[in-house]
């Protein structure tokens, strides 16, 4: 697949950031030696664990090149490193805190990638995760309606590079295997949206970049303008013309 477009994914940054900030106010405790950041993107979520944690020694860990230049330039003072962590990562050593910030949902087995990130944590580390509750969302099924107008051959074996997107008991179940303690809880944000383009854009860089990498750069607005037909339908204007996205997150934090 395409390497990821930082300017598109940013320009819905205070929406994005938001999650991470939330998800770092409830961790308990201040005295985290290690954090590492799995999925860390352009820094974003690396940057309210910085900003809380000032004294910890942080590392980032992302697979996409453009996203790591991006975060180079933002925090100076992050290890950023260039990882598949869909693998384990075991020679980083052991981490007081293990975080990450809408990332999980592109790895194929989650419940691989939970064991392995509790195995790098230290007895009674914290592991604290945000993950896009998909499958739950009006967009979901804007996609779903837009990807069905196709034959279905442009789409064979897309499920491979999809979103994983599993409910709070899946989570649960998982989680209970490697952790004594679970904190597990949904947010339901309501992006206040000027239109219906926007939304559109918003899930250009995410959900829809790996329906958009099946086509030549000259048919993907023929496949966008499908997708932004079913939002147009999808999401009602409100009276003062904007639109609420509703957007479904579900997180956790567990400790060992
Ligand atoms: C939606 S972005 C989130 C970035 C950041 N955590 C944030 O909150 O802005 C998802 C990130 O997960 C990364 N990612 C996806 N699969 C990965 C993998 N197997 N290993 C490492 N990073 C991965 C992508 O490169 C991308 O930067």
């Amino acid at each position: 697949m395409e390497d990821w477009n930082v300017t598109l994914y940013r320009q819905f940054e205070k929406e994005r950031a938001q999650p991470s900030v939330d998800l770092v106010n409830r961790i308990a405790g201040d005295s985290f030696k290690r954090i590492i950041d799995i999925g860390c993107g352009s820094g974003m979520s690396t940057l309210p664990l910085r900003n809380r944690f000032k004294e910890a020694e942080i590392m980032g860990a992302d697979s996409s090149p453009s996203m790591l230049t991006q975060a180079r330039q933002t925090l100076k003072d992050v290890t950023w490193l260039e990882r598949d962590c869909s693998k384990p990562l075991k020679d980083l050593g052991e981490f007081d805190l293990v975080f990450s910030n809408a990332a999980l949902q592109w790895f194929e087995d989650q419940a691989k990638v939970i064991r392995n990130l509790s195995e790098m944590l230290v007895p009674a580390g914290i592991l604290a995760v945000q993950i896009p509750y998909f499958s739950a969302m009006t967009i979901a099924r804007c996609i779903a309606e837009a990807v069905k107008t196709y034959d279905g051959a442009i789409f064979d074996g897309i499920e491979k590079d999809l979103f994983n997107s599993y409910s709070p008991g899946f989570y649960y179940d998982e989680l209970t295997e490697h952790f004594s303690k679970i904190e597990l809880w949904q947010t339901n944000y309501f992006h206040i949206m000027n239109t219906h383009e926007d939304i559109l854009k918003f899930c250009m860089s995410t959900g829809l970049r790996p329906y958009a990498n099946r086509f030549e750069e000259s048919q993907k607005a023929g496949f966008y303008n499908r997708v932004l037909r079913e939002i147009k339908k999808g999401y009602t204007i409100q009276k003062d013309n904007k639109i609420l996205f509703e957007f479904k997150r579900i997180f956790f934090i567990a400790t060992k």
